[in-house]
């Protein structure tokens, strides 16, 4: 358990430098700048929003902006790039990707629904375009549950986290077909952290992530979406919360409840892919445009359906 949060030492002098060149670059371009709730503090403090996956896909898809600077990791910006094809999307450190993403190949999908033909197919946001293009509908962790009931289907085929598709199949009828993909920072927390955390802080919340493994979320308060536990944490009496996910979450809950405690309950909770990105990425990113992120026109209309239809479920 702790309480720290990873920052990069900058003396201040240097970090308004590079908040100003951010900001002159951005207004250069037009651009507008969007983070991960995981992304680094000094990250999230030039953006112009902060969200889950869920939330960065409704603004990016609503966005009108020219240029859309992503900081997070591929799949997001992919997804950014196929809900608004006119924008120059961006992903500020070119090599940060999610390890779970590429746990799913276009082959596994394909022998996987020739396996469960009868099964309708719901693709985490955290895939490829061609899984997403090859999917009935996508979801993330915030509205997973909504979007199995939506479906008219009694068999749903879940890909790839087995964790979130577990934590799904405990809230619904549906039969969930768990396909073996996992998030390798969730999967470090263990059912003992969290017994030795709440041992620690017994007047603790206990909110964590849906991609953690179903141990874990038996002991939890709630298993939430990252922006769902921001929301959690604003409405809750509670005045101390034990966080079952990336540890850059904890930037945004102590800037908007600095009377609130808040502890990673296990120090491995550390994302080293949403971490690649730096004020120094996000400003070469805007000087070079490069790490431009597209996708094929045939990949990009199948795989905006799915996400449409995702974002049609209420
Ligand atoms: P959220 O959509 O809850 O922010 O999660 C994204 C993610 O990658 C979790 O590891
Ligand atoms: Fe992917 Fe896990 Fe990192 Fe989220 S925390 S981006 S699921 S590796």
């Amino acid at each position: 358990m702790h309480s720290g949060l990873i920052n990069i030492p900058r003396t201040a002098a240097e970090l308004s430098q590079l908040r100003e060149q951010v900001f002159d670059l951005k207004n250069k371009l037009n651009a507008i700048i969007v983070a991960h709730n995981y992304q680094v503090g000094e990250v999230q403090d030039v953006a112009d929003f902060v969200g889950d996956s869920y939330e960065l896909a409704r603004l990016c898809g609503d966005a009108k902006a020219k240029t859309i600077v992503f900081c997070g990791v591929d799949f997001m910006a992919e997804t950014a790039a196929i809900l608004s094809p006119d924008a120059m999307v961006l992903l500020s450190a070119a090599t940060a990707c999610c390890p779970m993403a590429n746990m799913i190949t276009e082959k596994d999908l394909n022998e996987w629904k020739a396996k469960y033909p009868q099964a309708a197919v719901v693709s985490y946001v955290n895939t490829s375009a061609a899984i997403k293009a090859g999917s009935d509908i996508c979801c993330t962790s915030a509205n997973a549950v909504k979007v199995v009931e939506s479906l008219p289907d009694n068999e749903i085929l879940f890909v790839p986290d087995q964790n979130l598709g577990h934590f799904v199949s405990t809230q619904t009828k549906k039969r969930i077909i768990l396909y073996p993909g996992f998030c390798a920072t969730h999967a470090k927390l263990t059912a003992d952290d969290v017994k030795l955390a709440k041992q620690n802080l017994p007047d603790a919340k206990v909110i964590v992530h849906p991609e953690c493994r179903p141990e874990v979320i038996a002991l939890a308060d709630a298993a939430l979406s990252t922006s769902q536990m921001i929301r959690y944490v604003q409405s809750s009496p509670a005045d101390s919360f034990l966080i079952g996910t990336e540890e850059g979450l904890l930037h945004r809950l102590h800037k908007d409840n600095p009377e609130k405690k808040f502890f990673v309950i296990a120090s491995s909770l550390i994302c080293p892919n949403m971490k690649k990105t730096k004020l120094e990425n996000v400003i070469e990113t805007m000087q070079t445009k490069a790490n431009r992120i597209t996708v094929p026109e045939d990949i990009r209309i199948k795989a905006k359906r799915a996400l449409d239809r995702m974002l049609a479920v209420k």
